[in-house]
């Protein structure tokens, strides 16, 4: 018997895929504040260890740890250890590569409120510079939580650690999300940040534009001839983005609980996303080209009125639920939330863009944690044909075409179009066009947090985020978390964890013939998203 997955392979071979010789940044030091956190456990050290295991790192390359937690170099090496092994994929971690690569991990510990330990580190990053030949590039990464991170840099600015050491070395600061609590703390945050350093050697991560099927977005779009036409509202219907979690707070109830989904995932991943999506071609594809479209996207969302906020934003919250039988806790009893907490935990939201590209198509987007399944993905709908002329027994909504990009899991493109259902009569049915990132068997798909950080040594921006784009996302966050604010009464709907949110969220996209598409909870090996 044929195997599916054969006749896929045969249709995308090793050869149809070009691998370019990858560039290997200059030599230098990342310094990371929070090396005691989660981030640096789950995300970066794993990152940096995969970069290192696939020979992206230079070869004099020290990273160096630092926080308030009492530590020396080797039980933090150890620590490290264990969380590569916990958060790498299993077969990806090799004992003798870590050995080699340990040796250029090493740890200080002291207040961030310490001038007197900046000093030392930059005693420190000057030894290094001579014993390990790091050329005086270094490169600082904030994995502490947003209020601790103005101090930091003020303190690396009044220690001069925010200049280059030479005129040919290289000083640059990443900043993780949350840029700012709101419009008015992140605008104060971007006047901090530039007094010290200037734009160039800030990189604001958005970790969802390292991933590669967000930047296959603009492949898709703007390297093919036969979308970039039909991607407007002449042809579009409407937008719909969904990213799904089926996790919980997972212990970081401290952090979320003051955060909520609108500030933790619409703010900066999703409406990243729509920038992609939305933006006009650039005329080159450099790190101002793309930067610019994208925030002149954020710059024509139409702002949701204060007094439109109830109809066009919904917020829920988990409660408790049955999962497979098992009982799961609601987010009010989770560790860290306070009792009456009203943070949301699930947005979904619509609203348009006001430009000649846009006009008039609503774009729905909606994001939670403890959702049926885990994915991410955005689906273009397309309009229908102008009239019926097969008619179809089933579903109404399949009238119309569909390109979805699986963002994750099992990334990928998926078209959806009607053919002749073969036999004796014109029945119409619709079928899928697939292709799956997993079919490139040769290919491994960075991790986001490896692409970035590779960037930022190599002083490539563009997947970054400007302080321009920062601030117009908020601009239009801002009046929703205003609303919220001036107007308690407007519901937090409560949903059962593993359902897919409050009911009333459909309300926002039902029409005559469109819901949701929700991509299925039951992943099989074969048919990863079944189509519901
Ligand atoms: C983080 C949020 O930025 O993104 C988390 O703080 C969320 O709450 C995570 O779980 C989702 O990322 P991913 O890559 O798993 O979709």
């Amino acid at each position: 018997m044929v195997n599916k997955n054969d006749i896929r392979r045969k249709i995308i071979s090793a050869e149809d895929t070009e691998t370019e010789k990858p560039k290997i940044p200059e030599p230098c030091v990342m310094v990371i504040f929070g090396a005691s956190g989660d981030l640096t456990k789950r995300m970066l050290m794993p990152a940096l260890f995969q970069l290192y295991c696939e020979k992206l790192l230079p070869e004099n390359f020290t990273v160096i740890g630092f926080s308030r937690k009492e530590l020396d170099h080797v039980s933090f090496r150890k620590l490290m250890q264990e969380s590569v092994k916990e958060f790498n994929e299993p077969d990806n971690f090799s004992e003798d590569s870590w050995k080699e690569f340990e040796k250029n991990i090493f740890y200080y510990s002291a207040g961030y409120h310490d001038i007197n330990s900046y000093k030392h580190i930059k005693t420190e990053l000057d030894k290094f510079d001579k014993k390990k030949n790091t050329d005086g590039n270094r490169l600082f990464y904030m994995a502490v939580p947003p209020d601790t991170i103005p101090v930091i840099i003020e303190n690396l600015g009044l220690s001069g650690l925010n200049k280059t050491v030479r005129e040919d070395s290289w000083t640059r600061i990443i900043l993780e999300k949350p840029f700012g609590y709101d419009l008015e703390s992140a605008l104060e945050l971007n006047k901090k940040v530039s007094h010290y350093f200037t734009e160039n050697q800030i990189y604001r991560i958005d970790h969802y534009l390292g991933k590669e099927s967000v930047q296959n977005i603009l492949v898709t779009r703007f390297a093919n001839g036969i979308f970039e036409p039909i991607w407007n509202r002449n042809y579009v219907e409407y937008v719909e983005i969904t990213s799904s979690e089926s996790i919980g707070i997972e212990g970081r109830g401290g952090y979320f609980d003051n955060s909520g989904t609108l500030r933790d995932m619409v703010q900066n991943h999703l409406l990243q996303l729509v920038g992609y999506a939305a933006m006009e071609p650039p005329s080159v594809f450099d790190s101002k080209s793309i930067r610019d479209e994208s925030l002149k996207v954020f710059q024509a969302l139409r702002p949701i009125k204060v007094e439109e906020v109830e109809k066009n934003v919904i917020r829920g919250q988990y409660i408790s639920s049955m999962i497979r039988g098992l009982r799961s806790s609601g987010y009010r009893e989770e560790e860290g939330v306070t009792l009456h907490s009203r943070t949301e935990t699930y947005i979904a939201m619509k609203f348009f863009i006001d430009n000649w590209r846009w006009g008039g198509v609503p774009f729905y987007i909606r994001t939670g944690k403890k959702l049926p399944t885990r994915a991410t993905e955005l689906v273009i709908h397309f309009k229908a044909t102008p009239y019926r002329l097969f008619k179809r027994k089933n579903d109404i909504a399949e009238s119309y075409n569909m390109l979805i990009i699986r963002i994750q899991p099992d990334e990928g493109i998926l078209i959806k179009f009607a053919m002749k259902v073969p036999g004796t009569e014109f029945k119409v049915q619709n079928v899928n066009m697939d292709f799956h990132y997993s079919d490139l068997s040769h290919v491994k798909l960075p991790s986001a947090y490896g692409k970035l950080i590779l960037d930022c040594m190599l002083g490539d921006s563009t997947l970054f985020i400007r302080a321009d784009a920062v601030e117009a996302c908020w601009r239009f966050i801002q009046p929703i978390l205003d609303a919220w604010k001036e107007f308690p009464k407007i519901k937090v709907y409560g949903y059962p964890g593993g359902s897919w949110g409050p009911d009333c969220a459909d309300d926002l996209i039902a029409g005559k013939d469109f819901t949701w598409r929700n991509p299925c909870k039951n992943l099989t090996d074969d048919d990863k998203f079944c189509e519901l």
